[in-house]
């Protein structure tokens, strides 16, 4: 039988390249966006249906999730692929911004994650992928704390869930990617900044203009296959990794990180931004 993957954000990046790759693998693809009326490119696939999701809707995706399964019949795996990034001073966030990251990052999964239960537990069995980064480890940038929360609730969301669903046999995993190229995720930050409070103009400016010569620095950003090369050998059961950190860009931090204490890498990391 036909295996059939359910996947968050496909209307860009990481989202849409994940539901090509498995469209071409021969697999249904429930390929979920918030507006899927405004698809073209995925839409040319005979095995690949869109669904409207907002994962912050907690009936959407109620809705998303029971009309894919009457669609397939069954789903073997999800990916909790969208999300987005809050990027400026704690300090200058409005509180609606706030919120948002947490509902999208963090709320988005663990909705997405409890409307499959039922399904998966009566398959006796699925696997949820959750696409975390290297910032839901440790953090790369000064003003990245709202990014850095959302990533680390995911993993720990991932690792605590482990042991009550083990013994439905169902599988939990984390990517951990760095940059990669080919999305929309540094055009989509949400800058929090302020008019009136100058305090942390020097530094938004100085991660702002790095983070744009980064996004096209092949040396800086990697490519996006590795990644859904690596969602694949998850998908299929080639790879039974519980973490999987993936790109150069994300190895060579982490790297770095293990490599001395605490301390002198936060200290190493600011004086980048000196
Ligand atoms: N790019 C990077 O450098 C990087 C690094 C590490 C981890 N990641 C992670 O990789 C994942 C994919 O990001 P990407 O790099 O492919 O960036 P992207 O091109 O910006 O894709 C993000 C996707 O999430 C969707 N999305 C945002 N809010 C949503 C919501 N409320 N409900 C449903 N979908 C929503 C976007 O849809 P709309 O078109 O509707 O906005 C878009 O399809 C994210 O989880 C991101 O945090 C990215």
């Amino acid at each position: 039988m036909k295996k059939t993957i359910f996947i968050t954000g496909t209307s860009s990046g990481l989202g849409k390249l994940t539901a090509i790759a498995f469209a071409k693998l021969g697999w249904n693809v429930a390929a979920t966006m918030r507006t899927p009326e405004k698809e073209t490119e995925l839409t040319q696939y005979d095995n690949i249906k869109l669904f409207k999701l907002d994962v912050t809707d907690v009936a959407q995706v109620k809705s998303a999730v029971e009309q894919a399964i009457a669609a397939f019949g069954r789903i073997d795996v999800v990916v909790n692929n969208a999300g987005m990034g809050s990027y400026g001073a704690l300090e200058l966030a409005k509180e609606d911004t706030i919120d948002w990251q947490f509902a999208v990052n963090v709320r988005g999964p663990i909705n997405v994650i409890r409307a499959f239960l039922p399904h998966y537990r009566e398959n006796n069995g699925g696997k949820f992928i959750n696409i975390s980064s290297y910032m839901g480890v440790t953090s790369a940038v000064p003003l990245g704390s709202l990014y850095n929360m959302s990533k680390f609730a995911l993993e720990g969301l991932t690792e605590g869930l482990y042991y009550e669903l083990k013994p439905f046999n169902i599988g939990l995993h984390l990517i951990e990617q760095g940059g990669s190229k080919g999305n929309n995720f540094i055009d989509s930050i949400v800058w929090n900044t302020s008019e009136e409070i100058k305090a942390y103009d020097g530094i938004i400016a100085k991660l702002k203009s790095l983070m744009e010569s980064a996004k096209d620095d092949e040396s800086l950003v990697d490519d996006p296959q590795t990644i859904v090369n690596a969602i694949k050998a998850l998908a299929t059961g080639e790879s039974t990794q519980f973490r999987t950190l993936v790109g150069d860009s994300a190895k060579g931090l982490m790297a770095m990180r293990n490599s001395m204490p605490i301390e002198e890498y936060l200290e190493k990391i600011a004086a980048n931004y000196n």
